[in-house]
């Protein structure tokens, strides 16, 4: 032992002596960091012998086939959450930051949570991170379940607001403390990225049914703010990643459909146009599906790069064919300029857990290998779509597939929700969106 212990302290000398002909590097290594989002954490989930007793998000469904990592029927188990943290903690991979889209609460009716069930489920989700991830910086952005009733985020201070701004305290300087607690929105340096600003926007109040802002042109003043704080970034030679719950753009699976109220979805894309040499990333979660974006320019050009992250809860409706595995992600990025490089999707094969009683948390795909593609800028993004778009693209039925999370690899894509997804990867606003569908519909003679 006590040898041992000489040998490693002089290997650690030799190594650290300076002046040495080491053999050179490896390249300086990638920044890396999680994205993890929409976790549901459904308290109720136990295995029962009666399957509509199983969880209270099933909403009086039967569970299809519930085991101790959940159910499709099913938000959340703990022990779910618990087996994603797990994996994320013994990866091995080093990140020096992690983002949290948001989405805790399970999806049940409203008369079943309260504002104090609610905050319960988002500091045991906070409390459960900050445990088992004591030196990691985390960067949150509240969800609509983040609130009750569900969908209604307010546009001044609520008990919630400051709940959340309490509990995320340890990650937030104090400017991002107060903006939270007003509106549900904050800016914050990355403690170990000098010059890289996490913007966590609270675009839930821009989501259709919150109707607490309908008719108000800037809710919350964050339209107002999120220019200032990327007008400062630019001024200061900063890089942001934007971080939201409800994404930007179209929805993938249906027709003609944004994800927010379409004026303000207008209203941000024309924000992020305006600062897109400052933002460096853009990513979301609540669709509970793996997608991407390229945000172009008035011209055409690609000019931002958007992900939206699958979730870890696996729920479906009771009329849904198809669900989403568990997953979790990985982003790669050059530490100088923050530009994206890569991701690295894992999942849960929620069967297979299942079956064996064990969780197999696993990579899905690596972006760049699996599309053959250089970087995860927009220009390769908008090169990736366009080879998508070409008739039975092989890498867009492997899309489609991830979209899913590998749920059901014979799952097909038709011609007209191939033009929904294709469209929606590539038109973030309106015009350029509709002009999509009609060229589209007259190509393939819909
Ligand atoms: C749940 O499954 C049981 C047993 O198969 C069946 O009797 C019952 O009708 C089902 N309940 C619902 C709500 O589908
Ligand atoms: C979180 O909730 C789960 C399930 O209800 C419970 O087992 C666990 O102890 C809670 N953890 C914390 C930190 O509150
Ligand atoms: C919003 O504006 C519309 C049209 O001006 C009006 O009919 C509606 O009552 C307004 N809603 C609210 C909540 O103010
Ligand atoms: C940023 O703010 C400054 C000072 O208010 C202003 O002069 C400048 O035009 C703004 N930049 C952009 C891109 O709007
Ligand atoms: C998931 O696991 C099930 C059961 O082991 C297996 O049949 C299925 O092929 C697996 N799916 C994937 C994508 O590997
Ligand atoms: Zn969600
Ligand atoms: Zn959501």
């Amino acid at each position: 032992m006590a040898l041992r212990a000489l040998l490693c302290c002089l290997g650690a000398l030799w190594l650290g002596r300076p002046g040495l002909a080491l053999p050179p590097g490896p390249a300086p290594a990638a920044g890396q960091f999680w994205h993890v989002t929409d976790l549901h954490l459904d308290p109720t989930y136990h295995i029962t012998d009666d399957h509509t007793k199983v969880c209270a998000s099933s909403k009086g469904t039967n569970a299809s086939n519930p085991g101790p990592f959940g159910d499709v029927m099913c938000d959340s188990p703990y022990y779910l959450i618990l087996s994603a943290f797990d994996f994320i903690k013994n990866s091995g991979q080093k990140a020096s930051f992690m983002i949290w889209t948001g989405d805790s609460p399970p999806h049940v009716p409203v008369y079943e949570l309260s504002t104090d069930t609610v905050i319960t489920v988002i500091a045991n989700m906070t409390t459960t991170v900050q445990s088992l991830f004591p030196n990691l910086q985390v960067f949150p952005a509240l969800g609509n379940h983040d609130y009750w009733p569900q969908d209604q985020l307010p546009v001044f201070t609520s008990k919630v607001y400051n709940a959340v701004a309490n509990l995320w305290k340890p990650w937030l300087d104090e400017e991002a403390i107060q903006t939270l607690k007003k509106g549900g929105f904050y800016s914050q340096k990355v403690s170990s990225n000098p010059n890289l600003r996490i913007i966590s926007l609270n675009t839930n109040l821009y989501y259709g049914p919150n109707i607490v802002t309908l008719n108000r042109s800037d809710p919350a003043n964050q339209f107002e703010w999120l220019e200032n704080t990327l007008n400062i970034s630019q001024q200061n030679n900063e890089k942001v990643y934007i971080i939201a719950h409800i994404p930007v753009g179209y929805l993938p699976f249906s027709m003609g459909t944004t994800a927010m109220r379409e004026f303000y979805n207008e209203k941000l894309i024309s924000i992020f146009r305006k600062y897109s040499s400052v933002i460096a990333g853009q990513f979301y979660g609540h669709t509970h599906k793996d997608s991407i974006m390229v945000l172009s320019d008035e011209k055409g050009s690609p000019v931002n790069s958007a992900f939206v992250a699958p979730a870890v809860t696996p729920v479906k409706g009771a009329l849904q064919k198809q669900t989403n595995n568990p997953g979790v992600r990985l982003f790669q990025y050059d530490p100088h300029d923050y530009k994206l490089l890569d991701m690295l999707q894992f999942y849960l094969n929620l069967t297979d857990a299942n079956l064996k009683g064990e969780s197999n948390w696993q990579l899905e795909y690596t972006l760049t290998q699996t599309y053959d593609i250089e970087d995860l800028q927009p220009k390769s993004l908008y090169g990736l779509a366009k080879e998508f778009a070409a008739l039975d693209s092989k890498k867009f039925m492997k899309y489609y597939n991830y979209y899913f999370v590998s749920y059901d690899s014979n799952v097909v894509c038709s011609d007209l929700c191939k033009a929904f997804q294709i469209c929606a990867i590539m038109n973030l606003d309106r015009n350029s969106y509709v002009d999509c569908l009609k060229r589209y519909y007259i190509k393939h003679n819909l």
